[in-house]
C-alpha cells in the first residue's frame, strides 16, 4: 500500500485488497447487475458443459478453486463429479466471508468433503495439491476472468506457476472475458446503480478502517475506462480536490485535484490469445467454450 500510494507518477493499489467482508458482499451484488454479463456467461457455460467437463476429468480426487468467492459456480459442476468418488473441494480465497458462505452453500452436495483454504491463490493451491490421492488427478478452477486482473506477463507467469503445482494430465478450467462492443464493456464497470462505484470506493474505506487512515470518500469519484491498445478496462479513483490523507500517522498521501489512484485492470481477450498464453505456460488447450450472448470463453487446459 505504501509503495503504491507514494509512487511518483500513477498511484496504484492492488485489486486483491477490495475483498474485505463489505467488498465481498458488494462484489456479490455486482454479479447480479444487468450490466455485468460476466457471471451469467460463466454460469451458462458451466451448466451447458458440466457433463462434458466431467467426462474429460476422470479419476479426480481434488477440485481446487482459485478465488472461489461464494462457490456458486462450483456448485453447478461439483454434483457431476462427486457421486461416490470421495471428492475434496478446496475453495481458496483471501476472504473469510466468502469461504464461510461457500462452506454453507455447498454443504448439501453428497459425497463431497469441503476444505476451505484462506490463503493467496498459489500458496492455497500448494496446500490443496497435498490432498491429492495417489493415482488421481486434480481440477483447478480459475473463473470469473480473474486472470484478467494481472498484467499479461504476470498472467503468463501465474499460469506457469499453476502448471508447476500440477502434474501432467491435471486440468485447469480458465475463464476469460472476451473483447466485445465498447458500450457493453464500459457499462459492466459503470453500472447505473453505482454498485461498482461503491465497490471501488470501499477500498479507501477499508484502508481507513484497518490502517487508521483518513481518506475523505466524498472527495473521490469512481471512474472506469477502456484502454484499447492494452485491451483492458481500468478502474480508477479520481480525486476531486487537492487533498492529503494520513495513514496511521506514519504516512502522508498527497493527491492533486484530478489525480487518480489506479485500483484494477480487467484485461479482455481473444480466444487465440488465451491459447497462446496457455501453451507457453505448459498447457494444451483441449477445447474452448464460448458464450454467444455475452462473448466470454472457458478453456479446458490440460497440463503437459
Ligand atoms: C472477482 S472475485 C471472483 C469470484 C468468483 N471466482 C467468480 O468468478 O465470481 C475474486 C475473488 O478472488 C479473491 N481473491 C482476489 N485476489 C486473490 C488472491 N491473490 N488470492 C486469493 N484470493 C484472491 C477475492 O477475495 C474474491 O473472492
Amino acid at each position: 500500500m505504501r509503495a503504491g500510494l507514494t509512487k511518483t507518477g500513477q498511484k496504484e493499489l492492488y485489486s486483491k485488497y477490495f475483498y474485505d467482508d463489505l467488498g465481498t458482499a458488494l462484489f456479490e451484488a455486482i454479479t447480479l447487475l444487468p450490466e455485468y454479463g460476466l457471471t451469467r456467461a460463466d454460469l451458462r457455460l458451466l451448466s451447458k458443459h458440466a457433463g462434458e467437463l466431467a467426462e474429460r476429468v476422470r479419476h479426480l480426487s481434488v477440485v481446487a478453486e482459485l478465488g472461489s468467492g461464494s462457490g456458486e459456480k462450483a456448485y453447478r459442476i461439483l454434483p457431476h463429479f462427486a457421486r461416490g468418488a470421495g471428492l475434496t473441494y478446496c475453495p481458496i480465497d483471501l476472504s473469510g466471508a466468502a469461504l464461510i458462505r461457500c462452506q454453507r452453500d455447498l454443504d448439501d452436495i453428497p459425497d463431497l468433503t469441503i476444505v476451505p483454504i484462506q490463503d493467496s491463490y498459489i500458496d492455497g493451491l500448494a496446500s490443496a495439491t497435498k490432498l491429492r490421492r495417489a493415482g488421481t488427478s486434480i481440477l483447478v478452477l480459475f473463473l470469473g476472468s480473474s486472470i484478467g486482473n494481472f498484467e499479461p506477463p504476470v498472467a503468463e507467469g501465474f499460469l506457469e506457476t499453476v502448471r508447476h503445482n500440477l502434474r501432467p494430465g491435471d486440468v485447469l478450467l480458465l475463464s476469460t472475458d472476451l473483447v466485445k462492443d465498447l458500450d457493453r464493456m464500459l457499462a459492466a464497470y459503470n453500472d447505473a446503480l453505482g454498485v461498482t462505484a461503491a465497490f471501488n470506493l470501499n477500498l479507501l474505506r477499508r484502508i481507513n478502517r484497518e490502517l487508521g487512515a483518513a481518506f475523505d470518500l466524498g472527495r473521490f469519484r469512481h471512474e472506469a475506462r477502456y484502454n484499447e491498445i492494452a485491451q483492458r478496462i481500468e478502474m480508477h479513483l479520481r480525486s476531486t480536490a487537492d487533498q492529503a490523507a494520513s495513514i496511521n500517522s506514519q504516512l502522508r498521501v498527497e493527491l492533486q485535484s484530478g489525480e487518480t489512484i489506479w485500483t484494477e485492470s480487467s484485461y479482455k481477450f481473444r480466444t487465440d490469445q488465451v491459447r497462446v498464453m496457455s501453451d507457453r505456460a505448459g498447457f494444451d488447450c483441449e477445447v474452448q467454450w464460448v458464450d454467444r450472448e455475452w462473448p466470454f470463453a472457458q478453456s479446458v487446459l490440460r497440463a503437459r
